[in-house]
């Protein structure tokens, strides 16, 4: 066998076996400037728009939550299938789809067919934690892209901003998630915004009680209420934490003065065993950052163990042809 041959043919081996182990520098020899790609796609993105590093590192959650981290996400609806966009946690909430085909574009320009975009949504995440000033980490790559997506499966599994911590503990659970992991992961609401759709009820009706949630500051909940007057815009969004374009730990400082925007980032002082991890973070910004790593390392483990391609287009599965698509933003 040549030398390009023998290489196909490693290439396939290792793409071929599911659940194949992930690992660092997997683009090595097939794709050696991959990282420094997507790092230049995600930076250009953030400069024209600050927010973008919190859309796009959010992408990473709802993508592996939904059997694992597959680029199912990222797949547009189509006649036959609806997709995981429109689904309840997702639909006018999650952006920066136009980032990800940004970087995918650059890839195949660059060494066609060879960059999953599941990975994609990997590297994209931890440059976006990097470059807003979190800690940096070595990714393990190496994934396959899904066949198929499951709105279901999101609508059944996604939380919702009105999940309580015991509940948020029994979700992340079941991903062998650690309540340190789960606290963690929630600290990355240290960057980005949340809609007031996502805050009416705990401002005007928490839990059906026709009253506010007692656990959020009142200075802080006269704020929430002029940007969020009951019957106004639903979609004017709001600031996850007091720094929304840092990756800090100012996060954790807020909820421990009853400052957080959401039900589930507030109820984690809300249990002696999540809150035990809020006081450790707000104090201690490297704790934070160590465990927040090995949170979005664990996240990014989740696998379906289903057979899977190297996507050409994040938004289809190869072989489809383009006019069969419902496109969606
Ligand atoms: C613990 C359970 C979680 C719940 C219930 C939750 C819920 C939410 C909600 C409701 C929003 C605002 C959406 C809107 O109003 O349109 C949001 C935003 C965000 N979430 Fe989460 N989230 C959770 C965990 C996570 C995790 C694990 C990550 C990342 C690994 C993450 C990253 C983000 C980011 C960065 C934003 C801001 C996005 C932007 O500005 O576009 N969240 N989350
Ligand atoms: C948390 O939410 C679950 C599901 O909605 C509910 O059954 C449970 O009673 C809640 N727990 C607390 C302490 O409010
Ligand atoms: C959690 O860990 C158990 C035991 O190691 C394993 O069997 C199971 O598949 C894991 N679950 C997930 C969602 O990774
Ligand atoms: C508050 O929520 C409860 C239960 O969901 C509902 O029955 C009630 O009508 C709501 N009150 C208002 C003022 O929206």
């Amino acid at each position: 066998m040549s030398d390009p041959i023998l290489f196909l043919f490693f290439l396939f081996l290792l793409s071929s076996a599911e659940g194949a182990p992930l690992r660092r520098s997997f683009y090595s020899e097939s794709c050696p400037g991959a990282e420094a790609t997507v790092r230049g796609v995600v930076s250009r993105a953030m400069a024209r728009e600050a927010r973008a590093a919190a859309s796009v590192m959010r992408l990473q959650f709802h993508d592996c939550f939904v059997n694992g981290c597959d680029g199912s996400l990222l797949l547009d609806e189509t006649p036959e299938m609806a997709g995981e966009k429109a689904a309840l946690s997702n639909v006018n909430s999650l952006r920066s789809f136009e980032v990800v085909d940004e970087i995918k574009d650059a890839l195949e320009m660059s060494c066609p067919g060879i960059v999953s975009c599941a990975d994609v949504l990997i590297m994209a995440a931890r440059d976006a934690v990097f470059l807003s000033g979190g800690p940096k980490w070595e990714v393990k790559l190496g994934r396959q892209d899904s066949l198929t997506a499951s709105q279901e499966d999101s609508n059944e599994i996604m939380p919702s901003p009105r999940t309580n911590a015991t509940s948020l503990i029994a979700l992340f659970t079941k991903f062998n998630l650690t309540v340190q992991d789960l606290v963690a992961l929630s600290g990355t609401h240290s960057i980005g915004q949340g809609r007031c759709f996502s805050i009416v009820f705990r401002l005007y009706n928490q839990s059906g009680s026709g009253m506010p949630d007692p656990a959020i500051d009142p200075e802080y909940r006269a704020e929430l209420d002029r940007l969020c007057p009951l019957g106004g815009d639903e979609d004017v969004t709001g600031d996850l934490d007091a720094t929304p374009q840092r990756f800090d730990n100012q996060y954790f400082k807020d909820l421990v003065r009853g400052r957080g925007f959401l039900n589930s980032d507030q109820t984690l002082t809300s249990l002696p065993e999540t809150r035990k991890y809020v006081e450790i973070f707000s104090k201690n910004e490297k704790r934070f950052f160590k465990a927040l790593v090995e949170g979005m390392i664990k996240l990014g483990d989740l696998q379906s163990g289903k057979p899977g391609e190297i996507r050409r287009n994040c938004r289809v599965v190869n072989g489809i042809s383009d006019d069969q698509l419902v496109k969606t933003k």
